[in-house]
């Protein structure tokens, strides 16, 4: 297994796809020597890179280092010292794994230890199995944490099927909870107004999920009639109705370990309720027209733009259902609450309406400027059902203000004349002491990589943004060089 472990600092540097540093840093903190010196053979004998120190400030240098993944510290009896280096370095470099080692004598320690941030402890005197299962498991959530990550990046670069866009912080912490869920095969419940992309979403889930090679099956629980639903949902025997001329697998059964996909589950009958309930407990259904069943293997991904918690209150949706269904839920933000995603949205449909027409369609400046005030009751949908028909509805590459659907032509030209009687206040440069954000964020992130000469990493810790976050700003602000660029 350790073989199969990422090296989680190396992995932030490396593209997709190329090899894995396969080695883990363990730094062992004891002042003890022949303790410091036995767990270093041991773990170095596990496959371990490792360090040991028995003094604590030079445990921190060697942490600013980024010398280790994994640190294991001793706990002296009655000494806050080390609980305070545990604090700290969880606080700095919140992906290092901390186990706390402490004296049979100090249980109490161990559970201080757990609240400063340790993930796990052993009690002296331990024996060699223990340590490397303590550093087993360490290193297997380093490795879970190095995946979710990567598959974050992933959905953050939008590639391929089921790309998502948007870089808004909603977005992001999206993407954050998705990248954990799709690697799991619990429940999702997927809330949203319309056209949010729940379809997307479920979809992305499966995608990025462990059987992403297996079905994906999508079921309207809204358009379709309950008898039809339950055919669909558990399957059927020949003769069970009329036109049943033989037997069919239910979707619950023939996605083998896929996701079935139960869209509009606000609409399912409270009969079809109790039967998806039960065959969701019993990991089993019966066919319509059989006495037999068969067991079931499928994730379910359940979406709903109806309020289930307040349906469940007025007793229309079933509450041990809900509470089935909903072990994770996802809301997805409605559009009017992530505007900066907006152009991005534009940009994306208009890139795959210029592929499909095999000419290249650009937005004039009025017309974003009144997509970004529009609120967008239909979500990114509307959004992209605006840009298919500006693009049909323009005469030139570029769209204006009057290719755009009614409703938005008049909110552009309403603003436009309220803009024009009270002198156009877009740019707070007219107006003294007022700053564009934008112009104070750039202001920050030079002004913080200044003071640090240069270091773009803790810049970006000291200003409390990622630093993906931090390099995608600068390409946005066009600098290369922030101690040069002006
Ligand atoms: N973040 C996004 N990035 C790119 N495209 C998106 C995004 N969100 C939604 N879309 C697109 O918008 C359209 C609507 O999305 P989807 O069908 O998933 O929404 P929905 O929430 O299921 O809507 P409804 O409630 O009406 O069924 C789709 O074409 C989808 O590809
Ligand atoms: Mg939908």
């Amino acid at each position: 297994m350790l073989e199969a472990a990422f090296h989680p600092r190396a992995m932030e540097f490396i593209p997709q796809n190329s090899e894995p540093v396969p080695r883990i840093h363990l730094l062992v903190v004891d002042a003890d020597v022949a303790m410091r010196s036995a767990c270093g053979e041991i773990a170095t004998s596990l496959g371990y890179a490792v360090d040991s120190t028995g003094d604590l400030d030079q445990a921190r240098s060697l942490l600013r280092g980024h010398a280790a993944d994994i640190l294991l510290v001793n706990l002296p009896f009655g000494n806050n010292r080390a609980l305070e280096l545990i604090s700290e370095v969880k606080l700095l470099y919140p992906r290092l794994s901390v186990i706390a080692m402490t004296a049979t004598s100090s249980v109490n320690a161990a559970v201080e230890a757990m609240r400063c941030g340790a993930s796990d402890y052993l009690t002296k005197p331990f024996a060699v199995d223990e340590l490397s299962t303590v550093l087993d498991r360490a290193a297997a959530s380093l490795t879970t944490d190095t995946a979710t990550r990567q598959l974050r990046e992933r959905l953050r670069l939008s590639e391929g099927l089921g790309s998502m866009i948007g870089r808004s912080a909603e977005m992001e912490k999206l993407y954050r909870i998705l990248s954990k869920v799709a690697q799991s095969t619990h429940p999702v419940l997927i809330l949203g107004e319309s056209g949010t992309g729940k379809e997307l979403v479920a979809r992305t889930i499966h995608a990025y999920g462990p059987n992403a090679q297996k079905p994906f099956l999508p079921v309207d629980c809204g358009s379709l009639v309950p008898t039809l639903i339950e055919s669909e949902l558990f399957g059927y025997v020949k003769g069970a109705f009329t036109g049943a001329n033989r037997s069919k697998d239910g979707l619950l059964v023939s996605a083998e370990g896929g996701t079935v996909f139960l869209d509009e589950i606000g609409e399912l009958s409270l009969d079809l309720q109790a039967k998806l309930l039960r065959a969701l407990q019993e990991k089993e259904v019966r066919p319509v027209g059989a006495t037999h069943r068969i067991p079931i293997k499928a994730r379910i991904v359940a979406a709903t733009n109806r309020d289930l918690a307040a349906m469940v209150e007025r007793g229309t949706f079933r509450k041990d259902l809900f509470y089935r269904l909903n072990v994770v839920n996802l809301r997805l933000p409605a559009l009017r609450d992530r505007r900066e995603d907006i152009p991005l949205l534009a940009a994306h449909f208009l890139d795959r309406i210029s592929r499909e027409h095999g000419a290249k369609f650009t937005m004039s400046d009025e017309a974003l400027r009144t997509m970004m005030r529009h609120d967008w009751p239909g979500n990114v949908r509307e959004l992209e059902n605006a840009m298919e028909r500006a693009c049909a509805m323009s005469s030139g590459p570029v769209l204006h203000l009057g290719d755009l659907p009614t409703q938005l032509q008049q909110q552009g030209l309403a603003a436009h004349r309220a803009a024009g009687a009270t002198g156009d206040a877009q740019s707070g440069a007219d107006t003294p002491g007022v700053k564009p954000l934008a112009d104070l964020e750039r202001e920050a992130i030079l002004g913080a990589i200044r003071a640090l000469n240069g270091d773009k990493l803790q810049a970006a810790k000291l200003l409390g943004i990622g630093k993906t976050t931090l390099y995608r700003k600068l390409k946005e602000y066009g600098i290369a060089d922030p101690l040069q660029d002006e």
